[in-house]
């Protein structure tokens, strides 16, 4: 199965399909392709509303117009441009287009945009059927004319799309082929692969440093937990201390003995998307050479039952000291992250980001369109985050971390429990994390985009790989201010 490559075109002309792209306002440039009189029938349809076009060039190819309907507001122009790439994606896919060059002919350029929404959208995970060539619905290369994209963009838009396709691959990847091991050995192959340094700690380890939470939630498992630790420190990172990314690698979540329903576990595969946002992020960073020194702080473990589970009302002792009266096994996020960030203390980060897939109530509240943030870092931090949640239509919206909402973790038989009273629960989640934190932090839930039952736009159905594009924008936009 191969996925789509991003490539510059060659300089001269070309004998591929080619797909020019304009919008109304440049629709006299489409003059360099067409005839007269398909000029004219151009400038008729889209009167008419029809925006995309089909000419039979010499030898078979073809020659595709697609005149961008009049943006809106500004802060969609972009988003509508990947929208239309991956409608565009389905009429290639009916002429059975495979490969062609874009050009721009558009008054504001927005090829990338186009070319990211059709290759997001072209996505298909099909490494489990047996002919896996009978669904397969190829888009194999979008070569850029110069007057669409520079080589540097291209090439750099090509690697991040190929860190989503990482992430969304692995949160695909069934339970019965993807444990704690396996996504560990993604983070030591993609390290080796891209020149990022990667340490993974077993379970020896783990429980030397006492990791209460990321022990307490894989007793019941027969495969052993892993901590993954990811570094990039490029030696022209721009920050003096070090941003650390902390991913929830919950490979399999069945809520443990306070078990789930069927219709609830039926995709707790996905419980690992922040992990796998996390690697996608690494590689990208890697591959893209960004100025900025990365920490990566993976806790991977499933969460099973057995005879050896945790069970709920019992005790555990957390890596910072803290102890944490169980009483649901169903948040078990929460444990191994506080681990993940406790751990983290001692890389004195400028900032930590974590990523997880953390609440039911965060989906319930705010359904798939958006990610919900909170945490004690800076207003200029949020501000920076929630414009490339706009640039990338990855976008956040922040929730209170109010101390009354802490109120709800007392416990009368340890420091904190894992559980409030029901209410608000993506929040109260939030209030235990920032418990473990003594550093500019923010957490954001992902558990409403991270997966979605049927797709939506180029956003295809299951793994969405929702945090890798917001989180380079954001990365890329850290480094250079
Ligand atoms: N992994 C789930 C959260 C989740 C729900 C992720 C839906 C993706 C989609 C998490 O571990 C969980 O089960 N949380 C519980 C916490 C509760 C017991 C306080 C929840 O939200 O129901
Ligand atoms: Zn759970
Ligand atoms: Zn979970």
């Amino acid at each position: 199965m191969k996925r789509v490559q991003l490539a510059a075109a060659p300089e001269g002309p070309t004998s591929e399909h080619q797909l020019i792209l304009s919008d109304k306002a440049g629709i006299s440039r489409l003059s360099s392709w067409l005839t007269d009189a398909e000029m004219v029938y151009v400038e008729q349809a889209v009167a008419r509303d029809a925006h995309r076009y089909f000419f039979i060039r010499p030898e078979g190819k073809m020659l595709v117009v697609h005149v961008l309907k009049a943006q809106s507001d500004p802060r969609f122009a972009l988003e509508e441009a990947r929208l239309a790439g991956n409608e565009m994606l389905r009429d290639l896919r009916l002429h059975k287009i495979e490969d062609f060059t874009l050009y721009n002919a558009c008054e504001n350029n927005r090829s990338l945009a186009y070319a990211e929404g059709m290759a997001l959208g072209s996505y298909q995970f099909l490494k489990y059927y047996s002919h896996p060539e009978k669904k397969e619905k190829a888009l194999r290369t979008i070569r850029f004319n110069t007057s669409a994209a520079s080589a540097a963009e291209v090439l750099e838009l090509h690697i991040v799309l190929e860190a989503v396709f990482l992430a969304r691959d692995m949160v695909n990847e069934p339970h019965s082929h993807f444990n704690a091991h396996h996504l560990s050995e993604v983070v030591r192959d993609s390290a080796y692969r891209y020149g990022f340094s990667a340490e993974i700690l077993d379970k020896d380890k783990i429980e030397n440093l006492n990791m209460g939470g990321l022990l307490a939630v894989s007793r019941a498992s027969s495969a052993p937990p892993k901590f993954c630790i990811l570094e990039w420190k490029p030696a022209d990172a721009r920050n003096a201390k070090p941003l650390v990314l902390v991913g929830k690698g919950v490979v399999y979540d069945t809520g443990g003995l306070s078990l789930k329903p069927t219709e609830g576990m039926d995709y707790m595969k996905c419980d690992m998307a922040g992990a796998a946002t996390v690697i996608g992020i690494f590689t990208a960073a890697a591959r893209n050479r960004l100025p900025v020194h990365l920490v990566g702080l993976i806790p991977a473990s499933d969460n099973l039952i057995g005879s050896n589970a945790i069970l709920p009302g019992d005790v555990i002792r957390m890596h910072s000291g803290t102890t944490v009266e169980v009483l649901n096994t169903d948040a078990e996020g929460r444990l191994l992250l506080a681990d993940a960030l406790h751990y983290a203390k001692q890389y004195k980060p400028g900032l930590v980001l974590d990523l997880a897939t953390l609440t039911g109530a965060a989906v319930r509240a705010l359904g798939n369109q958006v990610i919900c943030y909170m945490g004690t870092a800076g207003d200029d931090v949020k501000k920076d985050l929630e414009q490339s949640g706009w640039n990338t239509y990855e976008r956040m919206v922040e929730l209170p971390l109010w101390k009354e909402f802490g109120d709800d973790l007392k416990s009368n038989i340890a420091d904190l429990r894992n559980v409030g009273s029901g209410n608000a629960g993506m929040i109260t989640a939030g209030k235990f994390l920032e418990h473990f934190t003594d550093y500019p932090w923010l957490h954001l839930d992902i558990a409403g985009p991270a997966y979605l039952r049927t797709a939506n736009g180029y956003r295809t159905k299951d793994g969405t790989g929702v945090g890798v594009r917001l989180l380079y924008d954001f990365l890329k936009n850290y480094a250079t201010n």
